[in-house]
C-alpha cells in the first residue's frame, strides 16, 4: 500500500509550502468544498421558520412537528457513517458530489410534499446528505491545504455553518410574509447546485487519496498545478522514496470501519469521539434552536424572537472570523481552553440566574457571551481536529465516526433538553452542560494536542505522547 507524502515529515497534505498563487487556487476550492458547512447549517436552521407554517397547512400536532425538526438528526447520523467508505472508495470529490445530488433530492421531495409522510421523507433524506457532507468536508479541506494555512481552510466550514444558519433566519423573514415555506425549502436547491457543479467541473480530487489509490499521474499534475513544475518533482520524489522505503501492510484499501480497531488510531478515535460528545452536551443547540423559548423564560418579551435569533447568530459568525483570523497563531489548545473555560463560567451564572432569579437582561448577556465562547473554540476547533488528527488512511473513518456521535449527542440533547428542564429546572440544566464543559476541559488539557503547522506525523507523535505517560501541562512540545 503506498503512504503518499503524508508520511513525510514537512509534507502534510502533498500541498505544503505552497507560492501564493497556488494558495488563492486552494481558497476557491475550499469555498466550493465548505458549501456543505453552509447547508448544514442552513438545513439545520430554515426548518423553525417554516413549521410555523407548515404546522398551518397541514394541521401537525406537536409531536409532529418536532419530528419533522428531529429526523433531519436520525438522517445526519445514517449519513456520517456512511460517509466514510463512500468518501475513501469512491474518493472525496466524487463522495461530496453525491452529498449535493442527495441534497438536490431531498430540497425537491421537500419543495412538493403533499402531506406529513412526505415531509419526513424529504427531512430525512435532506438528513443523510447534510451528515454525509459534514463529515466528508473536513476531511477534504484538510486533505487539499498546506499546513500554515489548514486552520484557516478548516475553519472555514464553521464559517459556512454560521453563515447557513444565519442566512436561513433571512430567508425565513422574506418568505413569512407569505407564509410561504416550500419557498424557503428551495432556497437550499442553490448551494447544493453550487456542490454538484463544483464537483463536476472546478474541484481536484484529494491529492493524498489519489496518491493512495496508485493514481500517481493525476496527483501529480494537481500539485504541478498549485506547487509548481519544480516542487512538484521533490514531493513526488519524496512520495516514491517512500514507497520504495516500504509499503506497510496496516492500511487497508476498503477504508472500512476496521481501519479505527488499528492500536496506531486509537488515540485519535478518543480524542474525536470524546470532543464530538463534548461539543453537543456542552448545550450548544439548546441556545441556538431555543433561543426564544429561553430568552421567555428569562422573563424577557418573546414576541421579538426572530430578532434574539438573528442577534445570536451574528455574533456566532462574526466570533467564528475571530476564530479564523486566530486558529494558526493561537492555535487549537489555546482556543479550546479558553472557549471551555469561558462557556463553563458562563454556563455557571447563567444557571445561577434562573435560580435566584436575577435580572433578565443579565441571563440575556450571559447567553450571548457563551455562544460568543464557542464559536471562538470548540465550534470551529472541533470540526478542524477531526481533519487533522487521523491518520490518513483512516481519516475518512475516523471523522465519520466522530461526525456521527456528534450527530447522535445533538439529537439526544435536542429530544431531551425541554423535558429534562421540566424536571430539574431551566438553571439545574445549564448546571449539567456546566459540568460538561469542566470534564471538556480536563479531557483537552490532558489528551488534545497541538496540531498547529504540524504534519501528521508529529501531530501523531504528539499524540501518542499524551495518551502514553502525564505531559508536562502546556508544554509546547504537546
Ligand atoms: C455544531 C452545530 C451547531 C453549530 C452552531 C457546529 O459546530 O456542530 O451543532 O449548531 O456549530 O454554530
Amino acid at each position: 500500500m503506498v503512504q503518499g507524502f503524508s508520511r513525510e515529515p514537512g509534507t502534510e497534505g502533498p500541498l505544503a509550502d505552497i507560492p501564493e498563487g497556488g494558495r488563492r487556487r486552494v481558497w476557491r476550492w475550499a469555498v466550493v468544498i465548505a458549501l456543505g458547512g453552509f447547508l448544514f447549517g442552513f438545513d439545520t436552521g430554515v426548518v423553525s421558520g417554516a413549521l410555523l407554517y407548515i404546522k398551518r397547512d397541514f394541521g401537525l400536532s406537536a409531536f409532529e412537528q418536532g419530528s419533522v425538526v428531529s429526523v433531519l438528526l436520525i438522517g445526519a447520523m445514517l449519513g456520517a457513517v456512511a460517509a466514510g467508505r463512500m468518501a475513501e472508495n469512491l474518493g472525496r470529490r466524487k463522495a461530496l458530489g453525491i452529498e449535493g445530488a442527495v441534497f438536490l433530492i431531498g430540497t425537491a421531495i421537500l419543495v412538493a410534499a403533499p402531506g406529513y409522510g412526505a415531509l419526513l421523507v424529504g427531512r430525512v433524506v435532506l438528513g443523510l446528505a447534510v451528515g454525509a457532507a459534514s463529515a466528508t468536508v473536513p476531511v477534504y479541506l484538510s486533505e487539499v491545504s498546506p499546513k500554515e494555512i489548514r486552520g484557516r481552510v478548516l475553519t472555514l466550514n464553521q464559517l459556512m455553518i454560521t453563515t447557513g444558519i444565519l442566512i436561513s433566519y433571512f430567508v425565513n423573514l422574506l418568505f413569512a410574509s407569505g407564509g410561504q415555506w416550500r419557498g424557503m425549502f428551495a432556497v437550499g436547491a442553490l448551494p447544493a447546485l453550487g456542490i454538484v457543479v463544483g464537483a463536476l467541473w472546478v474541484l481536484p480530487e484529494s491529492p493524498q487519496w489519489l496518491i493512495r489509490h496508485g493514481r500517481r499521474d493525476e496527483a501529480r499534475a494537481l500539485i504541478v498545478s498549485v506547487a509548481g513544475e519544480e516542487r512538484a518533482d521533490h514531493l513526488i520524489e519524496q512520495a516514491q522514496r517512500r514507497e520504495t522505503q516500504g509499503l506497510r501492510s496496516d492500511s487497508p484499501r476498503a477504508g472500512g470501519w476496521r481501519v479505527l480497531l488499528e492500536p496506531r488510531v486509537r488515540a485519535a478515535l478518543i480524542v474525536g469521539l470524546t470532543l464530538a460528545a463534548v461539543q453537543q452536551f456542552g448545550g450548544i443547540n439548546t441556545i441556538i434552536y431555543y433561543a426564544p423559548t429561553t430568552i421567555e423564560n428569562t422573563g424577557l418579551s418573546a414576541s421579538n424572537s426572530i430578532l434574539y435569533s438573528v442577534a445570536i447568530g451574528v455574533i456566532n459568525l462574526l466570533m467564528t472570523i475571530v476564530a479564523i483570523k486566530l486558529v494558526d497563531r493561537a492555535g487549537r489548545r489555546r482556543l479550546l481552553l479558553g472557549s471551555l473555560a469561558s462557556m463553563l463560567v458562563m454556563l455557571a451564572l447563567l444557571g445561577l440566574s434562573f435560580v435566584i432569579g436575577m435580572n433578565a437582561l443579565l441571563s440575556l448577556l450571559f447567553m450571548v457571551v457563551y455562544i460568543a465562547a464557542f464559536a471562538v473554540g470548540l465550534g470551529p476547533v472541533f470540526w478542524v481536529l477531526i481533519g487533522e488528527i487521523f491518520p490518513p488512511h483512516a481519516r475518512a473513518a475516523g471523522s465519520s465516526a466522530s461526525t456521527a456521535v456528534n450527530w447522535i449527542s445533538n439529537f439526544v440533547v435536542s429530544l431531551v433538553f425541554l423535558p429534562v428542564a421540566n424536571v430539574i429546572g431551566q438553571g439545574q440544566t445549564f448546571w449539567v452542560f456546566a459540568a460538561v464543559c469542566a470534564f471538556g476541559l480536563w479531557f483537552v488539557s490532558r489528551y488534545v494536542p497541538e496540531t498547529r503547522g504540524r504534519d501528521f506525523e508529529q501531530v501523531d507523535v504528539a499524540l501518542q505522547t499524551r495518551f502514553r505517560k502525564r505531559p508536562q501541562v502546556g508544554a509546547e512540545a504537546g
